[in-house]
């Protein structure tokens, strides 16, 4: 039997939970909004044409900031196209996914529909093919309160409240070749630093997020931080940061071991903005905003890959990249997860992308249903229980081989405490495909009370690793609970099924 100990003391904490790190994404591609959270006519849609189940959903997944419109597609978005009379809106061809786009749903539509979901806003701005002028009107037409141009076409327009968005992203993946009007790290800086201040003169309360690196494997990843950060320093709070991983050529272990990679990015990044705090002898730090991370397969090779989408006609709301996860990808979600929570003392934002349908935990058929994905499970789980104080975690566990990243843990594992309610969580992962793996944890300065709740994600009953939930079979893959979790005086124990994801909630004591 595979072993892990993990190490926990009261006294050694990383930071609050930061609540924004349950983010999610809708960005205008393929049916994440036509479809997806809209879809006018279906059996479910409210009378603006919301999509009730999907709505529900995303209540239960937890999400609480939602960045949107995009992604690839704001570098070519007009924001005035989405806002007025419906029938007056103009289509457009969207060349980031070569798509026509009828604007039918834009701020005001966003606006309302976050508001029924329970989600912040992160609204990003094209710095792509557009500049400052755009980035301040964008800003005074969302907050100012009344009495100008822009604030009072948005009362015109049905909101005489201002919509009191506080978080916005200075353009996105700008150092991408792919990215409608891609930049150097230089002009992008300049123009970054720019749009900021224009943007803080209308409304000096919003939290800005600049542009970091596309993924870590950019040839300019490091030096575009460090260029990027040098320029906007005082003008920004947060750097971006976008991981997809996907299993390559069968090899399980390295595409469950990603979270080492996870970890090592987003220390690098830390590294890099506190390097330029040191140079520069800034007092504040800047923050992370891992505002794009999942597992993404379809590409480059499949059908939906950007450089086939770029051969296709012109179609509105086609279907791209609906992924479908399986329980490895799960396992993989729920340690990329454990690893934003572990840095939560930098990492203040992360958005899971996208929210539906787009490489998604939530899948709606058009005129049918919605249900999850196995990866909403640990998303869903722990943006429920993650509460309190994140607690280091020393771990001494069995070790995976990888091609890619080296020894991994055999178990990962990441810990929540609230002193308030007396509740520990702990999620793990056993990333062994083959065996179970007993682990002992030791909680110092903890006396351990009832286990409140023990459940875990495996591979179901006669079914392997790609077990998937699907249309007919929507709930294949959940949660079941997990027997056998001990907890007297300061010890916990379990055992991790092969190939799992779990969760553990606890009431505990000062010892
Ligand atoms: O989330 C899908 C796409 O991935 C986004 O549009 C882009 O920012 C990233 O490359």
């Amino acid at each position: 039997m595979s072993r892990a100990r993990i190490s926990i003391d009261r006294d050694f904490t990383v930071a609050e939970v930061p609540r924004r790190l349950f983010g999610s994404f809708v960005e205008h591609m393929g049916r994440c909004v036509y479809t997806g959270i809209y879809e006018p006519g279906h059996p479910e849609a409210d009378d603006q044409g919301f999509r009730g189940d999907v709505l529900e959903l995303t209540k239960e997944l937890g999400a609480t900031v939602i960045r949107y419109p995009g992604g690839n597609f704001v570098s070519g978005y007009n924001w005035e196209d989405g806002i007025g009379p419906v029938a007056d809106r103009p289509r457009r061809l969207d060349g980031a996914w070569h798509t026509v786009e009828s604007n039918a749903f834009g701020l005001h539509e966003f606006v309302d529909w976050s508001k029924k979901a329970g989600t912040e806003i992160m609204e990003a701005i094209n710095l792509g093919t557009r500049g400052v002028d755009a980035a301040r009107e964008i800003v005074e037409y969302a907050n100012h309160p009344g009495g100008t141009y822009f604030s009072d076409l948005r009362a015109k327009n049905g909101h005489k409240d201002p919509f009191g968005i506080k978080l916005w992203c200075l353009g996105n993946e700008m150092d991408g070749p792919w990215q409608i009007g891609h930049k150097t790290a230089q002009e992008y800086g300049r123009l970054a630093q720019e749009a900021a201040k224009a943007m803080r003169l209308v409304d000096s309360s919003i939290e800005l997020v600049a542009c970091g690196s596309s993924n870590s494997g950019m040839p300019t990843f490091g030096a575009w931080e460090q260029t990027v950060l040098t320029h906007t320093y005082e003008e920004v709070d947060y750097l971006s940061l976008h991981a997809y991983y996907q299993e390559q050529d069968g090899d399980a272990e390295s595409f469950l071991a990603s979270a080492v990679d996870m970890d090592y990015f987003i220390e690098s990044v830390v590294a890099t903005a506190d390097a330029v705090r040191a140079k520069g002898k800034h007092k504040k730090h800047i923050n992370l905003s891992f505002d794009e991370w999942n597992v993404w397969y379809s590409r480059p090779a499949d059908s939906d890959s950007p450089e086939q989408i770029s051969q296709q006609s012109w179609q509105e709301h086609p279907r791209v990249i609906e992924d479908k996860y399986n329980v490895t990808d799960a396992v993989v979600v729920g340690t990329l997860l454990n690893s934003l929570l572990r840095h939560g003392d930098r990492v203040k934002i992360a958005n899971q992308a996208q929210l539906v349908n787009v490489i998604a935990p939530i899948l709606a058929e058009p005129n049918g249903p919605a249900w999850r994905q196995t990866i909403f499970h640990p998303f869903a789980r722990m943006a429920e229980v993650a509460k309190g104080q994140i607690m280091r975690t020393v771990v001494d566990s069995d070790k995976v081989e990888t091609s890619r990243f080296g020894d991994a843990d055999l178990v990962d594992v990441s810990v929540t405490w609230d002193e308030g309610t007396g509740r520990m969580a702990l999620f793990l992962a056993n990333r062994g495909l083959d065996g179970a793996a007993d682990v002992e944890v030791r909680l110092r300065g903890f006396d351990a009370g009832s286990v409140i709740r023990a459940e875990v994600l495996d591979v179901p009953m006669g079914l392997d690793r790609f077990a998937k939930n699907t249309l007919t079979l929507p709930n294949q893959v959940g949660l079941r609970a997990l027997d056998g979790v001990a907890a007297a005086g300061n010890k916990l124990t379990l055992t991790l099924p092969a190939l799992s994801w779990a969760v553990v909630e606890l009431n505990v004591e000062k010892a």
